[in-house]
């Protein structure tokens, strides 16, 4: 395998620019590239495509409400302008009752709620295109995490240049309820460095539990693993603990163990749901990333779930599908993105 040479990590990890350049690209690198730049515009055209699809959309229901209305008499039409009113007014007023109890529970979960912490020292390593993925993703990390039962207590350090920028230009990112900090994870829990543990595929220990008085820590890095074992570096140099997911206990992946930030988020808040790894395994890690028996077995369940759905019971989908790559958001993820704007005050 033609894995870059890391030789100068550690200071790429700390933030040394000089010594940031990337390492030029081998010969499976340009491939992977180009196969990536030919999924951008395939993600393009099918973007532009679901936008025309919901201008049409929009556009049939409009007529459809104009033609009611002109074949209505006078009476019939005020009757139906004012359910309209009245069903809307309904939506609003149940939103705004559901966006209350969110905002309860994370102002809840800053007190109690299991500390987990991006780590958003990685500007400086990313592209603007890995930096705007990665900043979608803590969006919907943020998001996720809001629609939880009992949320996690999210902080995002190391906040700063182009990442700061462009989380500041997110609708509504002002008033997120959670901990935006400008220091680093080290510097502003300074008085808890023994109980942090950095969440790294490459750590030796597997995570067993989620222990409430840890902090764990999650790279905000998108890099299709360029920066191999940076974070692992950074935990030893810092002298703080590492582990990884377990995730070879519960199922088999086709590629790498290494997940997208808001991939380890959601297990991560999914664990703290069900207190059980395989359920946030399979509900979370795409598809693609499984062996072929494990996502037979994933299909067999979701089968079962629909059914279930079908009966009446409300089942929470899995996020992923085979359309997308490692750094980008899951077309699933997107599709649920947009149904829930991220929470805030
Ligand atoms: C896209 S990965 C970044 C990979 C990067 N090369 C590195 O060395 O961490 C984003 C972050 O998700 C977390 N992560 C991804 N896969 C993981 C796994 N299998 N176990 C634990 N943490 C994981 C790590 O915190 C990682 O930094």
């Amino acid at each position: 395998m033609d894995a870059p040479d890391t030789s100068g990590q550690s200071a790429a990890a700390n933030g040394d620019h000089a010594a940031a350049a990337p390492p030029p690209l081998s010969k499976s690198a340009r491939k992977k590239q180009m196969k990536q730049q030919m999924r951008e515009k395939r993600k393009a055209e099918r973007k532009s495509a679901e936008k025309e699809r919901k201008r049409q959309e929009l556009e049939r229901k409009r007529r459809e409400w104009d033609e009611k209305l002109a074949g209505a008499s006078e009476e019939e039409r005020a009757r139906l302008v004012e359910s309209r009113r009245e069903a809307r007014k309904e939506r609003m007023e149940r939103r705004s009752e559901e966006r209350g109890m969110k905002v309860a529970r994370l102002r809840r979960a800053a007190e109690v709620g299991q500390k987990l912490v991006i780590d958003l020292e990685f500007g400086h390593l990313m592209s603007p295109n890995e930096i705007h993925s990665l900043v979608q993703q803590v969006m919907y990390c943020y998001a996720v995490n809001g629609r939880c039962a009992s949320p996690a207590h999210l902080w995002l350090t190391g906040c700063r240049g182009e990442i700061e920028t462009q989380l500041q230009r997110l609708p509504g990112y002002d008033k997120w309820i959670i901990e935006k900090e400008r220091k680093s994870y080290i510097e502003a829990l300074d008085d808890q460095k023994e109980n942090m543990v950095y969440l790294t595929a490459d750590a030796e220990v597997e995570l067993q539990e989620l222990d409430p008085a840890k902090i764990y820590i999650i790279g905000g890095l998108v890099d299709r693993n360029r920066w191999k074992g940076i974070t692992l570096e950074k935990a030893k140099e810092q002298g703080i603990q590492s582990a990884k997911l377990p995730i070879g206990g519960y199922l088999k992946m086709s590629s790498s163990k290494v997940l997208t930030v808001n991939q380890v988020v959601e297990i991560l808040v999914k664990f703290l749901e069900t207190r059980d790894w395989k359920t946030a395994f399979f509900q979370v890690i795409p598809q693609r990333k499984m062996c072929e028996d494990e996502s037979e077995t994933r299909t067999e369940e979701a089968e079962m779930d629909s059914e279930q759905a079908e009966d009446g019971n409300e089942v929470e989908g899995a996020s992923g599908d085979d359309s997308e790559v490692e750094g980008e958001l899951e077309e699933g993820e997107r599709k649920r993105l947009r149904v829930e704007k991220p929470i805030s005050e």
